[in-house]
C-alpha cells in the first residue's frame, strides 16, 4: 500500500493503471477507520482492479469548529487498519491538494439537501459534494462505496455525480451495525460508558416507529413514540426525527411510497444519526376484472 500526499503523484499511479485498462475502486473517508469503513474497501475490492481509499478532514463541512477540533485523527493506526486489506493506495491529500490558495468554488446540491442534516448543519452538503466531486476527480475513480448511515450524503452525492456528468457509479452499501445495534461510527468512541450502553435506543425507536407505520399506525404517533423512547434513554436533545420519501427525501405525513425514517440526537455532548427504512403498506389489490375463461 503506497502513500500519497500530492495530487500529481496520485495523477502518475492511476495513468499506468489507466495505461493496463484497470478499473479504479474508491472509498473516501476522513479517516478514525472502523468495521463499517472497512466493509466499504471490501465492497471495492470485490467490485473493481485498483483500490484506493483517501483520507482527508474537511474543514468545509463540519459547521462547528469544535466538532472539527475534536475530530478524531488517526492516520498511522488507519493505515495498520487497511494493510492485511492489500488496498493499492492510501491518499491523503495535502489540504492545499483540496483548497489550494485562492480556491473559490462551491458545489451546492439543492433538493435533497433540503432539511434533515441540511437544515441543521447549514452548510455541510456544500462542502461534501464539493470535496466529494474533486476526490472523485483527482483518483479518477469508477466506483465509489458509501455506507447508507448517511444516506442523506449518499442521495447528495447521487445527485451530483448525475448533474456534473461525472463518469462514477456511486455504490451504496448497508449500514454496519455494533452487535446491540448501533451504527457504527467514528463518533461513538467518544461516548463514555453510560452513554454507549444507552446509544442502542437509536435503533430500536426506529424500530418500533417503522414497524408501527408499516402496521398501519398513524406517522405522528409512532414518530412521538419514537422520540418519548430517545427523551427517555438520556437523548433529550433531537435534531430531527423525521419520515422522509426515498430516495428524494421529501418530507411525508403517511408512508404511501418507499420512505425512510430519519434521526440525529445528541448524547453525552456527541451528535449520533441513522435511519431505516419503512415499506409502505401493500394496498389491497383490485379485483381482476377479467371474466374467467370456461375451461
Ligand atoms: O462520509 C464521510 O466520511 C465524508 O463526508 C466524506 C464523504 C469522506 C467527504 O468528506
Amino acid at each position: 500500500m503506497k502513500i500519497i500526499r500530492r495530487k500529481a503523484d496520485l495523477r502518475e499511479v492511476t495513468q499506468t493503471w489507466r495505461d493496463d485498462g484497470a478499473s479504479i475502486g474508491v472509498v473516501l473517508t476522513m479517516g478514525a477507520l472502523h468495521a463499517g469503513h472497512l466493509s466499504l474497501v471490501q465492497a471495492a475490492k470485490a467490485r473493481a482492479d485498483r483500490v484506493i481509499v483517501t483520507i482527508f478532514v474537511n474543514p468545509r463541512q463540519f459547521n462547528n469548529p469544535e466538532d472539527l477540533a475534536k475530530y478524531p485523527r488517526t492516520e498511522d493506526s488507519d493505515a495498520a487498519k487497511l494493510a492485511p486489506l492489500a488496498i493499492d493506495v492510501l491518499y491523503v491529500p495535502d489540504p492545499d491538494q483540496i483548497y489550494p490558495e485562492g480556491f473559490a468554488t462551491t458545489i451546492s446540491v439543492t433538493g435533497v439537501s433540503d432539511g434533515l442534516c441540511g437544515a441543521t448543519r447549514p452548510g455541510h452538503f456544500d462542502g461534501v459534494a464539493t470535496v466529494v466531486a474533486k476526490l472523485l476527480l483527482q483518483t479518477d475513480a469508477d466506483f465509489s462505496f458509501f455506507g447508507e448511515k448517511d444516506y442523506q450524503q449518499l442521495q447528495v452525492v447521487r445527485r451530483l455525480v448525475t448533474d456534473l456528468d461525472l463518469k462514477t457509479r456511486i455504490i451504496p452499501c448497508p449500514t454496519l451495525r455494533e452487535p446491540d445495534g448501533l451504527a457504527m461510527s467514528s463518533r461513538n468512541l467518544r461516548l463514555g460508558a453510560e452513554a454507549r450502553a444507552a446509544a442502542p435506543v437509536i435503533r430500536d425507536a426506529l424500530t418500533a416507529a417503522a414497524r408501527r407505520i408499516e402496521t398501519g399506525g398513524d406517522v405522528a404517533g409512532a414518530l412521538e413514540g419514537a422520540r418519548r423512547a430517545l427523551i427517555a434513554a438520556g437523548l433529550a436533545e433531537i435534531d430531527y426525527l423525521d419520515l422522509r420519501a426515498d430516495p428524494d427525501l421529501a418530507p411525508l405525513a403517511s408512508a404511501d411510497r418507499p420512505a425512510r425514517l430519519f434521526v440525529a440526537a445528541w448524547l453525552d455532548g456527541v451528535r449520533l444519526i441513522d435511519n431505516l427504512p419503512v415499506q409502505p403498506r401493500q394496498a389491497a389489490q383490485p379485483p381482476d376484472p377479467r371474466p374467467v375463461e370456461p375451461a
